[in-house]
């Protein structure tokens, strides 16, 4: 088998992995660094962040407020110290990509723009319209491509992690245009695979966001943190689910039910939508379900109205969501609200590491999406997600190469090689079973989205669990149907469905134990935020029998828990 040797492998080259890329590359000139991609880079998820990258640039605004807004939207759950950090380096990170000419929206007087946005209490998002992910991926990708020490993989898929004597060793990666299996072999790895949203049917996420990267990371023994915490849009377009950016109210839309009235006053009065995600989602929920929603020809929803902005500001500030809304939805949102309600959005948990993005195997590193620094919490702020892809994928670019320049590789092991080879084309390639993919799949996006949605119950929580594990079963029995090599997407949709499996497991039996409600994890049976007993993080870890669950302290600073109003 062919094997390839970089000093450092990053896997995902989205925001955060393109931002670790440029981050290693520029510590030396003598690291050579890998870039491995399921995708196209610009065609990976960040691409579709729109609304803004949360930065401190204004008087008036101050690295305290920033944090204390982040605390208080992680309803108290996000770790302080890593917190501070963040909103103190974000803001270098924004001039970086200005000058890397990131085409950001300005000022008349010619400063990078910001607007409002849900939950901060100053306007901090710094935007390029509103297809600011598409700029800064454009810009991130041209600046990568600068580097001769950085070498792409596009349309690779990572099938595994190999560690050895507990250190970070390498990776296995489909070749998706031969469909060989190749080894890397890499004294650190950055995993910066984004998050799994499609394990919801009305989601925002693009289909290739299936967690892959965290699985991995599971399964080779590192703990998942936080799981149960994912976070719900208050916008996504009916029917399809396609983001209708945040940035839409922070420019000044309403939300609005079948009585035409703002509802928010009843669960926001001073921030109204513009209160953190977990709030409006369920303001919105409690709407529909007490009759107060719109009724279309797929099912009641929520109206977001834009109309007295103004044609003209709608083309200038959000003209994607004009574009998308006409069509996807058949609205001209100049003319006519548009059809909104809760989508999934984003996973506030993920591969457990810490203020510097390592893991506890030495050489293994998660930033991004996938991973769970204890920046967000409960809920994460809107806009905070794209800052942090680029603070934190910069600090695992810089810790991984700060750590190789005294490593010495580690020998692959050939027999671990060749299980995962059989693995994937003797074994999941081979089934013979009368189970199809794409079923199960979607009977897993029904599981999760009528149980493990923005309300939970126990009791739909152990229906959900005992529907995955029947599910896992099903996979044993599923044939794919395609059996060649080449650009197989039968396999990876397979091998995706697989690692989805195991984080809606983790998801829900991370939400099953916490008998509480915080942030975006509310239990209706236990209705309460209960910081006696709760104030902690969940941390998963595989076992064959399903996770088993413990917990980790959350580091208090500044500002002690209190009453989360808005
Ligand atoms: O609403 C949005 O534009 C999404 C932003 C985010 O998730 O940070």
């Amino acid at each position: 088998m062919e094997k390839h040797t970089h000093d450092i492998a990053i896997v995902g080259a989205g925001m955060a992995g393109l931002r670790a890329a440029i981050a290693a590359a520029e510590h030396s000139n003598k690291l050579d660094v890998a870039v491995i991609s399921k995708v196209y880079p610009v065609r990976s998820h960040s691409v579709c962040a729109q609304g803004g990258t949360a930065a401190m640039l204004r008087e008036g605004d101050s690295y305290d407020l920033h944090a204390w807004d982040t605390v208080k939207g992680s309803d108290f759950l996000a770790d302080q110290d890593v917190v501070e950090q963040f909103v103190k380096e974000a803001p270098e990170e924004i001039i970086k990509l200005d000058h890397w000419g990131c085409p950001w929206s300005r000022t008349d007087d010619g400063k990078i723009g910001q607007r409002p946005f849900g939950g901060h209490s100053f306007p901090r998002a710094c935007f390029a319209a509103d297809m600011t992910g598409f700029h800064e991926m454009h810009t991130l990708h041209g600046k990568a491509a600068t580097f001769e020490n950085i070498t792409f993989y596009d349309e690779w898929f990572v099938t595994s992690m190999i560690i050895e004597e507990n250190v970070s060793a390498g990776l296995t990666a489909i070749n998706l245009k031969t469909g060989e299996m190749q080894a890397f072999q890499s004294k650190a790895v950055i995993m910066a695979t984004g998050g799994y949203a499609r394990v919801y049917e009305f989601t925002t996420f693009s289909h290739t966001a299936t967690g892959d990267g965290m699985t991995m990371a599971y399964r080779a023994g590192v703990p998942l943190k936080d799981m149960e915490f994912i976070q719900f849009h208050p916008t996504g377009l009916v029917p399809s689910g396609i983001l209708i950016t945040g940035g839409a109210r922070g420019e000044g839309g309403y939300l609005v039910n079948s009585k035409s009235e703002r509802f928010m006053k009843n669960y926001a009065p001073e921030k109204m939508e513009l209160a953190p995600r977990d709030i409006v989602s369920r303001a919105e929920t409690t709407e529909i379900l007490e009759g107060r929603g719109l009724e279309g020809p797929y099912g009641p929803y929520i109206a977001l109205d834009l109309r007295h902005l103004g044609e003209e500001k709608i083309n200038e500030r959000l003209p994607l969501i004009r574009d998308v809304a006409i069509k996807l939805s058949g609205v001209d949102p100049v003319d006519e609200p548009i059809p909104i309600r809760p989508a999934a959005h984003y996973s506030m948990g993920g591969i457990s590491a810490n203020i510097k993005t390592e893991t506890d195997v030495p050489g293994f590193y998660a930033t991004g999406e996938c991973a769970c620094l204890n920046l967000h919490g409960a809920n994460r702020l809107g806009t905070n997600s794209t800052s942090d892809c680029l603070v934190f994928g910069a600090v695992a670019g810089q810790e991984a190469a700060k750590y190789v320049s005294s490593r010495g590789f580690k020998e692959l092991p050939q027999g671990k090689i060749v299980a995962e080879e059989r693995r994937v084309f003797d074994d999941i390639l081979g089934r013979e079973g009368d189970e199809r993919v794409p079923d199960i799949r979607d009977e897993l996006r029904r599981i999760m989205s009528e149980n493990v949605w923005v309300f939970r119950r126990g009791g739909e929580l152990q229906k959900a669990l005992k529907g995955v594990g029947k599910l896992k079963e099903r996979l044993r029995q599923i044939r794919v149907e395609d059996k060649g090599r080449v650009f197989n997407t039968g396999l990876v949709d397979a091998l995706q469905l697989e690692f989805t499996l195991d984080l809606s497991e983790v998801t829900v039996a991370s939400a099953l134990a916490r008998t509480e409600s915080r942030g975006a994890h509310t239990r209706r049976d236990c209705p309460k935020r209960d910081d006696e007993n709760w104030l902690k993080h969940t941390l998963a870890f595989f076992t064959k029998e399903g996770p088993r669950l413990t917990y980790a302290p959350v580091t208090i600073t500044k500002w002690p828990p209190t009453a989360r109003a808005y």
